[in-house]
């Protein structure tokens, strides 16, 4: 019920007026409550000044419930599915956000579609309203359905390439990519703020703030730079199909080097949200190692007094505060340079050649000293075993 009314209050301007936990028939059904509950919740509705909308907390209601409480109360209602897309339509900046909410939306409209066309059918109308072109009305909308969502599609498939593109291009930089999950609102962009210096960041104390994935440069204390990868956020039984639509967004994780799981732990739900994130991300076909190497981070430990965390392998932190943040930067640093194979090496090399320079561009350089003779130093550098590779190929290095 908290996270239901959670959900209802992000909206700017909604509030609860009341709320009441209900048994219901399954959703599909066409009614969904008994007749003794429907009259009470009808009357209770009719009774509560200021009610514009009524949200029912399921996943889906199926088109011809939710056209029936429509008319019965003569109100909005909504169930998670409409209610969360509500909210992702509010929050969606970038191009591949918004196209993948008016996918998301494509179900929706074709079952109300298929409700609209049942009810023309009873009063002898609808399929037999015969078009132009020998379809009818039902058909031409089912056909301009399907178009636009192959439409999407193909745009949304077009940036997914882009994507990869660019995962490709980071990947061949040698930058480690850490990817930052957690339930929404648990302080994830605040983290990245805090770890990057990334001052553009604006962090917001509300629901799915972040829809779209950005990905943010850092420096770990070895100076090597890594990506933090800012991901959307959870929320328990995310209704499925929208997970679907924005797997996509997700589908960088399991490219990364490291995943560090946000825990907001002064948050009433934190077990069963850490048991809810696991389970998206067993989901998401994450590859084994990135599972058995997920950083676990308990978050906002100032608003709990004296916190003492029960797993000594999680890393309490205050994101807000910045407190913890080496501890987390050094444990950052250990997972990821076992997940990329880099180590850190000392390197004797040659300054009349560009050995130098690529280093610089490569690797990690964290200090040159002198050589032997004017003209080599010795470098220490962090470095990935292909790179150290192409290293000792290009410059002949045994
Ligand atoms: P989504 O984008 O919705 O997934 O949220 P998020 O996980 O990125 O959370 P965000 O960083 O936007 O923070 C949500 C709220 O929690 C903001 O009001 C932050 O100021 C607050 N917050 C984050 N970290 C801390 C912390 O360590 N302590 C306290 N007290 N508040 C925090």
């Amino acid at each position: 019920m908290a996270e239901a009314v959670g959900l209802v209050s992000t909206l700017q301007n909604w509030s609860v007026m009341d709320k009441i936990i209900l048994s219901t028939k399954t959703p599909e059904k066409k009614t969904i409550f008994g007749k003794g509950n429907f009259q009470m919740l009808t009357e209770r509705i009719r009774e509560t000044p200021g009610v514009s909308a009524v949200f029912m907390n399921v996943e889906r209601l199926s088109a011809v419930s939710e056209k029936e409480l429509q008319d019965a109360w003569g109100l909005k209602v909504f169930d998670r599915y409409s209610l969360v897309l509500h909210i992702f339509r509010r929050n969606a900046r970038t191009k591949e956000a918004k196209l993948q909410i008016s996918l998301a939306e494509i179900p929706l409209l074709r079952s109300r579609l298929k409700n609209e066309v049942g009810n023309l059918d009873q009063q002898g109308g609808g399929s037999r309203y015969i078009m132009g072109s020998g379809e009818t009305l039902y058909e031409v909308q089912q056909r301009l359905l399907k178009e636009q969502e192959l439409k999407i599609r193909s745009v949304l498939e077009r940036l997914r390439k882009k994507r990869h593109m660019l995962r490709t291009q980071r990947k061949h930089k040698d930058f480690p990519i850490v990817s930052v999950m957690g339930y929404t609102n648990c302080g994830k962009t605040t983290l990245i703020k805090a770890l990057t210096g990334d001052v553009a960041l604006q962090p917001k104390d509300q629901l799915f703030a972040t829809l779209d994935v950005t990905i943010h440069g850092g420096r770990l204390p070895s100076h090597m730079t890594v990506l933090y990868v800012d991901t959307i956020g959870f929320l328990s039984q995310l209704p499925h199909q929208l997970i679907d639509s924005f797997s996509a967004t997700l589908e960088d994780v399991a490219h990364s080097d490291l995943i560090v799981h946000v825990r907001d732990i002064s948050h009433p739900e934190t077990v069963n949200q850490k048991v809810n994130v696991l389970n998206v991300l067993k989901n998401l076909q994450i590859p084994e190692r990135l599972m058995n190497s997920i950083i676990e981070v308990h978050n906002k430990i100032d608003l709990v007094q004296g916190y003492e965390s029960p797993d000594p392998e999680a890393v309490p932190i205050s994101a807000l505060n910045e407190l913890g943040l080496d501890e987390l930067k050094q444990r950052v640093e250990e997972s990821v340079m076992k997940s990329t194979g880099k180590q850190t090496m000392i390197l004797k090399v040659d300054l009349n050649s560009p050995q130098l320079g690529w280093l610089y561009k490569e690797a990690t350089v964290q200090e040159v000293h002198d050589g032997d003779d004017d003209c080599s130093a010795e470098v220490k550098v962090v470095i990935g075993a292909a790179a150290y590779g192409r290293y000792r190929k290009l410059f002949q290095v045994t």
